[in-house]
């Protein structure tokens, strides 16, 4: 059977959002047919819509996202029908060479619906990030569910399907935050906030966070950010600086993803630090660095996908620190949305006073 739903669809590059009847099909062997609950919406939407990850169109949009396992195709054992899962892009295959090492947080082929979800006219689509969840059903490998527990507000927990994972990620894995460390934070939207909020977990004791817009290093603060810069007026670099001793962060974490921001984060880092890129350049960037400043300086200049996160491992460990009021999840969700308002929560991106809107269905 094929089901008839409405979903959130971006036809051409920088075309606006449009509400369209999409076709969802049964699952087959491996997938699962899911009834989507919330979505939030990432910025890594609106660079798909800006055609800034491929040109893939038509994009059926959104992927962080709550919803209840409909139906199983042949085969799937991990989750059934009734279950209230959130949504992961990294459904580990457990047979590459990542999976294999013993690295599955790497893995390279992670798996999508082997099916595709189409316009009425049977174009097919392509779903951001391989979920697609801007839809009211939406097809994915059952590997992209993760089982959570049904009691936790959807709208805060699907959030940890991407940009805040990503953010909590890119400070506790990808740039191993120690207690005591210092962190600085360069950019702080949805994804730069949770890296706030994970270094503050971690147990860092000097948190720093850095954006142009003062409504943002608001947030920042309640989150656990100790100090905050503002690097429309203030150069982030001396500032950071200024907050460790003259020294820099021993992990500072660019969740903007430019050359400008990366450079800081470089400079802002102490001897042998991290710097973690977890925000995402688009294709037309460049980097220029003295090569005897990446040698001079040590340390490791690391990228974050997905906060290097296992959903399996990490979804759980976050929702039970968010219910016993260690994680706060719902300061993320700024705004609850319909589904025709994507194009308006885009633009609020913009405005400094949304960390998230999150569509419900
Ligand atoms: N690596 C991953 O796995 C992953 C996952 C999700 C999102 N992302 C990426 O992370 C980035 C952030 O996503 P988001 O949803 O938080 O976006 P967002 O738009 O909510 O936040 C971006 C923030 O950066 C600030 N900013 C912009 N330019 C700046 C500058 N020059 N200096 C300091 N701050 C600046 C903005 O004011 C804003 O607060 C995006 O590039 C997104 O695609 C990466
Ligand atoms: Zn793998
Ligand atoms: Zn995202």
């Amino acid at each position: 059977m094929v089901h008839e739903v409405k979903g959130a669809v971006v036809r051409s590059k920088n075309a606006p959002v449009t509400l369209e009847t999409i076709l969802v099909p049964d699952p087959g062997p491996g997938e699962a047919l899911v009834d989507i609950l919330t979505c939030g919406v990432c910025h890594t939407d609106l660079h798909y819509k800006q055609g800034a990850i491929n040109d893939d169109f038509p994009f059926l949009l959104g992927h962080e996202a709550t919803g209840v396992v409909s139906a199983v195709g042949p085969g799937v054992t991990q989750v059934a029908p009734g279950d209230r899962v959130v949504l992961n892009w990294r459904a580990v295959c457990g047979e590459c060479r990542a999976c294999r090492r013993g690295e599955p947080q790497y893995c390279f082929n992670t798996h999508n619906a082997t099916q595709k979800m189409t316009l009425a006219d049977g174009t097919e689509l392509t779903a951001a990030l391989g979920i697609g969840a801007f839809a009211e059903k939406t097809l994915v490998a059952a590997g992209q569910c993760t089982k959570v527990d049904p009691d936790a507000d959807p709208a805060a927990i699907g959030l940890l399907g991407c940009g805040v994972m990503a953010g909590i990620g890119a400070a506790i894995n990808t740039g191993n935050v120690q207690r005591g460390d210092s962190v600085a934070v360069i950019g702080c939207g949805g994804v730069g906030v949770a890296a706030v909020a994970g270094a503050a977990l971690a147990g860092a004791t000097t948190v720093i966070a850095v954006d142009i817009d003062a409504k943002k290093l608001e947030r920042a603060k309640e989150l656990g950010a100790t100090h905050t810069v503002d690097s429309s007026s203030a150069d982030p670099v001396e500032a950071i600086r200024e907050l460790t001793g003259g020294f820099g962060a021993d992990v500072v974490i660019d969740a903007v993803g430019r050359p400008e921001t990366y450079k800081q984060a470089f400079y802002a880092r102490d001897l042998a630090g991290t710097v973690v890129l977890v925000g995402v350049p688009s294709p037309e960037m460049t980097l220029e660095l003295p090569l005897l400043d990446v040698f001079g300086r040590g340390g490791s200049l690391k990228s974050s996908w997905y906060g290097d996160c296992l959903p399996s491992r990490d979804f759980p460990m976050l929702i039970d620190l968010y219910r016993q009021g260690r994680l706060d999840l719902d300061a993320f969700v700024t705004e609850r949305i319909t589904i025709d308002q994507i194009e308006e929560a885009f633009e609020k991106m913009h405005s400094g006073s949304v960390l998230r809107s999150v569509v419900e269905l």
